[in-house]
This record gives C-alpha cells, structure tokens and sequence, in this order.
C-alpha cells in the first residue's frame, strides 16, 4: 500500500468508463456511436496517461453484468476490443505499453479472445504502462474464484490456513501483480462502484467527472490527477500524524 502523506504521481490509475449511451441519446444518435466515440477516448487517455509516466492504467470495459443488455448492444461492444488492437497496437508496442487483461475471458467469444491473447502475447516485454482491460469483469465473481483456487491448493496441501493472510489472497486474483489502485475514475457521473475492482480500491481516492466517457480526454484525466495531488491520504492515520511523516521523509 502507498505510504500516507502528499500524494505523488498516482501508481494505479483504474477508470469506470461510463456514459456513452447517454452522450449518444442525447446528441438524438444510436447507442452504438456513443461506443465507438467511446474507444477514441480510450486511445486518448492511454496516450495521455503513458506520456505523464502513469504505471499502471486498468479501464473497465464491459462488466459481468453487461452482458444482460440488448444482444445487439452486447454484439457491438464485443467488436471493439479487436478494433482497437488492430488499429493501436503498433502505437502502444512503440510506447511499451504492456497489455493484461481481468475478468471471465471464456465468456468472451473466441475471436475477441484470440485478439487479446494475441495483443497480450505481442506486449509482453513491455516494461512502460502495464495497461489493463476489465472485460467480463466482476469485482465479487474475481473474488470468490481467487476462493476457489485458495482452496484448491489448501485441498491438496500447497497452502495451509495460517499462511493466509492479504498478500496471499492478492496472489489468487486475476491479476496478482495488480497494485492497490490509487486514483478511481468514474465518469459519467454518478457516484457508484459498479463491482469494479472491489478489493484493489480499498484505499483508493475516488474521481468523479460529470464528462460523459466520450467527451473525456487528456485534459479531463490531467484534472482529475491534479484532483488527486490535492488529496491526504491518511490511510487511517491522523492529519497531524500523516504531517509529522512527511516532515521526516
Ligand atoms: C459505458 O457506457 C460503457 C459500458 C458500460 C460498456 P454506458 O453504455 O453504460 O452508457 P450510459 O451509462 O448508458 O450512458
Ligand atoms: C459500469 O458501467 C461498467 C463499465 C463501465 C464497463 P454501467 O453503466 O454498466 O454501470 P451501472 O449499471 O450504471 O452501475
Ligand atoms: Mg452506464
């Protein structure tokens, strides 16, 4: 966990992309072009968060509980993380962007699957931004399965009860090497988790923007990091505590 005090650079930046069906509803346009406006924003914000030096970007892209909307509108949202790697990938392998992805990936139909596997594959020296697609993601079903391996391997000996302890369980999730998120992003507006990441933003400091997603880009993701500068993270402590620390350090 970060340390208490000033807020530097946040390490984990995780954003819930949310409102293109309404930017698009409001513009009198189909849902469908709020998405693809949707993913000009994801290519901004990447640029933008590898060019500030951001470690490690994770964007909520399609949640387990999106695939109970409109077939046609779950059909479209499942083309575009292969539009996007086809399109970017050449740009985030110049910038090594390394790729990893959270979330039920056999749920994904097989193409999207492969497209991912293939841009994950294709990234995996890159040691710039660790960039992170929540796909399929639900932050409770990521939790009861790191359960489910724990006790897999209690079962057969490889772990026993008194060596669990946070760090443990951390190595049972989807992405072990995911840190705490520091700064959470919802735009959109509305001030909800929406099963994202339940346990890594257990200290995050929490952003929300009135920006529908598609109308967020470099600028807005500056805001909201300067947001997040303005913060002190007590992480329990008190305010006076926290002012002595930095003092020190
Ligand atoms: C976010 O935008 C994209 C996904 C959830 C896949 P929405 O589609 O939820 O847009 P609103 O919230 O309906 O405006
Ligand atoms: C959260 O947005 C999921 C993603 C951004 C992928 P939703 O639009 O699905 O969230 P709710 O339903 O408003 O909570
Ligand atoms: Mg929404």
């Amino acid at each position: 966990m970060s340390q208490p005090g000033p807020p530097a650079m946040p390490r984990h930046v995780a954003v819930i992309m949310d409102g293109n069906g309404r930017w698009a509803e409001r513009r009198g346009q189909p849902r469908s072009d709020g998405h693809r406006a949707g993913v000009e924003s994801v290519r901004q914000v990447v640029r933008a968060a590898s060019d500030l030096g951001i470690g490690w970007l994770t964007l909520y892209a399609f949640s387990t509980e999106n695939w109970n909307r409109p077939k046609a509108e779950v059909d479209l949202l499942m083309k575009l993380p292969e539009e996007y790697f086809e399109q970017e990938l050449p740009e985030v392998i110049e910038r090594r962007c390394r790729i990893r992805t959270i979330g039920r990936r056999d749920r994904l139909p097989p193409s999207v699957r492969r497209s991912l596997e293939d841009a994950m594959t294709r990234t995996q020296d890159g040691t710039g931004m660790q960039l992170v697609f929540a796909l399929s993601y639900g932050g409770r079903g990521e939790i009861v399965e790191a359960v489910r391996r724990i006790v897999r391997d209690h079962e057969v000996g490889r772990i026993d009860v008194d060596s669990l302890d946070e760090k443990l369980f951390t190595s049972y999730l989807d992405e072990p090497e995911l840190p705490d998120v520091d700064l959470l992003i919802r735009t959109g507006g509305e001030s909800r988790v929406s099963n994202f990441l339940l346990w890594q933003i257990a200290y995050a400091e929490l952003h929300v923007s009135e920006c529908m997603w598609p109308d967020f880009g470099r600028a807005q993701l500056e805001a909201a990091l300067a947001d997040f500068q303005g913060r002190e993270r007590r992480f329990g402590q008190t305010s006076a505590q926290v002012r002595s620390t930095r003092g020190k350090s």
